[in-house]
């Protein structure tokens, strides 16, 4: 086919594959340095929140942002029972707050005592000092072994926008808490 040339095909089905094509991918998606985001959320019983490096906008008009989560998470189910979660932008700074997200689980530890925060919407916690957002939930989109949430963006914080910010390369170092 025309949108497929042979050498991103070798060894793969169309659709999932185990081959060369998830080869060229993971090499291209290893070389890009997307923005780290911690995702936090309150279902009404108990907080969570984790590192989430699968996030962007993907609407202007209107703005809408797509924040991807694990379902092996213990940030999952809580995620998906909350009409609003709130989405942190992380800066160069905030690589220890980036390993407290990604590397522990809510499944052992509270990821939540220790850190300064306060209820955002939907009781989500909003992490004082750290620029985030909150966005209403519109819809779950089942993507796989990762659900997206399909998020409308209101209030936040930006007080930090002209720092850089911290990307995926800056956390090569850290191990997820729970395989994906
Ligand atoms: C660099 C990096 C990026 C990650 N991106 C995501 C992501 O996009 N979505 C997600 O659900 N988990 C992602 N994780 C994994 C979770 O942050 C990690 O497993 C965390 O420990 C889960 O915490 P929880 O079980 O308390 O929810 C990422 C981890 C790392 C280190």
């Amino acid at each position: 086919m025309a949108d497929q040339p042979e050498h991103y095909r070798d060894g793969a089905e169309q659709g999932d594959s185990t081959g060369g094509e998830d080869r060229v991918f993971e090499r291209l998606m290893a070389s890009i340095d997307p923005p780290m985001f911690v995702l936090t959320a309150h279902d009404g019983a108990q907080r969570s929140g984790c590192l989430v490096g699968f996030a962007g906008q993907v609407s202007i008009r209107p703005p809408r942002f797509l924040a991807m989560v694990s379902k092996l998470n213990h940030t999952y189910p809580i995620a998906m029972a909350t009409p609003a979660v709130v989405v942190h932008v992380l800066r160069e700074g905030d690589h220890e707050l980036a390993r407290h997200f990604g590397a522990l689980t809510g499944d052992e530890v509270d990821k939540f005592a220790g850190i300064d925060v306060v209820d955002g919407p939907a009781q989500a916690p909003v992490i004082v000092g750290v620029d985030w957002f909150a966005g209403r939930v519109l819809r779950h989109v089942d993507l796989g072994d990762h659900v997206g949430l399909l998020l409308a963006p209101h209030e936040g914080s930006a007080a930090r926008a002209d720092q850089s910010q911290l990307g995926s390369e800056d956390v090569g170092d850290i191990s997820p808490g729970h395989p994906a």
